[in-house]
């Protein structure tokens, strides 16, 4: 029963496959699996087949439902067939709802420029805008949002990770290369804009391009390349200032280049975690470990309450970008569990989890709301309840 949850073809962690045939855990990990099975049934209510995001929430949520879709069908054989259609039809259609396509140019300095490559798996147009058989073109999902951008190359190395179709690994790696438009901002000379009008320069970008470039140095042919752009996005981002001393990280920066003293949202202090024990294992290095635990600590001081579960300040009137934050923590709490795991991590994603299932469900549609602690309210959407799965498949492998 157990050895159908995984497929031995695929990149499953040597913890997760030990934990699967542990006994002692063996019922938890299946209330995990068949709570995150179902959260996954109720996200797909929400999926729209005509433009391959989700209705009720946007276009940058939409790459983060898919992401958590992925993450699942990775562990869970029985989610994979629907999981690798959602991403056929994603990535055929979803560039025709890019609220602001192609507005940064991928010049093809990491050699994945608008070209045509032969596609393992053709797929339909649908109009011009629409991915063409056997192309990869990245502009289509470039909005002038860099931090957008980066969801979207994220979802898509999560799929490439669950189908090894190499389209998706060459349109991440295209997204990217439309990223690295955004270096340098004015301060330091290094680091990403958060858009390509050059208005700021923030905590979310800048970590998403170095968590980008460190999955695509575990993946990539060219390693090293993107090994190169994580360190020297590290380098800058650790002495921005956007780390403050209480070692949690605030939004982003002044126009004098200060720390701006603005929220510390969950995300931001999530999006560093994955993207350093990514570039440890690209490229090891005794400091890069001890930074995240560092900060992951620090947030969970800041943003758990005192029954170990997840918060972000704004709740329960959230802004529909912030319903998705806490989520993103989960997810990159989960890749640092894994690397240097610590029996905190796994009481802060077992809580939260729990506590989504038994407080913050609305129990006859199964929707997942913003506040983990509950009771469940209004507003409930696509954004709050793929958030909340983020918690629930985290919590399948946080034993
Ligand atoms: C899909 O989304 C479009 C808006 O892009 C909307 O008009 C349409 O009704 C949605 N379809 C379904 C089945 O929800
Ligand atoms: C890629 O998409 C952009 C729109 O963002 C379009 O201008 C360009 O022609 C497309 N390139 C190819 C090769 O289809
Ligand atoms: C992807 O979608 C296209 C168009 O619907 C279809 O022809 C193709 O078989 C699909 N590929 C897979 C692997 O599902
Ligand atoms: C650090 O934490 C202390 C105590 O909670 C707080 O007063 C201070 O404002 C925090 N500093 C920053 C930069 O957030
Ligand atoms: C950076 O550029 C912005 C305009 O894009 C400007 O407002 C700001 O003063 C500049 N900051 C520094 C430190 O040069």
């Amino acid at each position: 029963m157990l050895s159908s949850i995984i497929s031995s073809s695929l990149p499953v962690s040597a913890l997760l496959t030990s934990l699967l045939f542990s006994k002692d855990a063996s019922a938890e990990i299946l209330q995990s699996v068949s709570r995150a099975e179902t959260a996954f049934n109720t996200l797909q209510t929400f999926y729209n087949s005509s433009n391959g995001i989700w209705n009720t929430c946007g276009w940058w949520n939409g790459a983060n439902c898919m992401t958590v879709i992925a993450d699942l069908a990775v562990l869970d054989v029985s989610v994979r067939a629907t999981a690798i259609d959602v991403f056929n039809n994603t990535y055929t259609v979803a560039p025709g709802v890019n609220p602001n396509p192609g507005v940064e140019k991928v010049s093809g300095a990491s050699g994945v420029p608008e070209t045509t490559y032969t596609s393992l798996w053709p797929l339909a147009p649908l109009t011009d805008l629409f991915a063409k058989p056997g192309t990869v073109n990245a502009s289509l999902w470039l909005d002038g949002y860099y931090d957008d951008d980066a969801w979207w190359s994220l979802a898509w190395i999560a799929a490439y990770d669950v189908t090894g179709n190499e389209d998706y690994l060459r349109l991440a790696e295209g997204i990217f290369d439309g990223m690295t438009k955004g270096w340098p901002t004015n301060c330091s000379n290094g680091g990403i804009w958060w858009d390509s009008t050059k208005t700021y320069v923030n905590a979310i970008a800048n970590e998403l391009f170095l968590s980008v470039a460190a999955h695509l140095a575990n993946r990539a042919e060219n390693s090293q390349y993107y090994i190169n752009w994580a360190k020297k996005e590290w380098a800058w981002f650790a002495a921005s200032g956007m780390i403050n001393e209480n070692n949690t990280i605030n939004d982003g920066l002044t126009t004098d280049c200060k720390n701006n003293g603005a929220t510390v949202w969950s995300y931001n202090q999530g999006v560093i975690l994955g993207g350093l024990v990514e570039l440890n294992k690209a490229s090891p290095d005794p400091s890069y470990l001890p930074a995240a635990t560092k900060i992951a600590d620090a947030a969970i001081s800041a943003l758990t309450d005192s029954n170990h579960i997840l918060h972000d300040p704004c709740e329960p009137n959230c802004e529909p970008d912030a319903t998705q934050f806490k989520g993103i923590f989960m997810r990159n709490l989960q890749l640092l569990q894994e690397a240097a795991p610590s029996d905190t991590y796994v009481q802060v994603i077992q809580a939260s989890a729990n506590s989504i299932w038994n407080n913050d469900r609305d129990k006859s549609t199964n929707v997942l709301g913003v506040d983990w602690a509950g009771p469940f309210v209004e507003p409930a959407d696509a954004s709050t309840h793929s958030s909340a799965m983020d918690a629930l498949v985290a919590a399948i492998v946080a034993n």
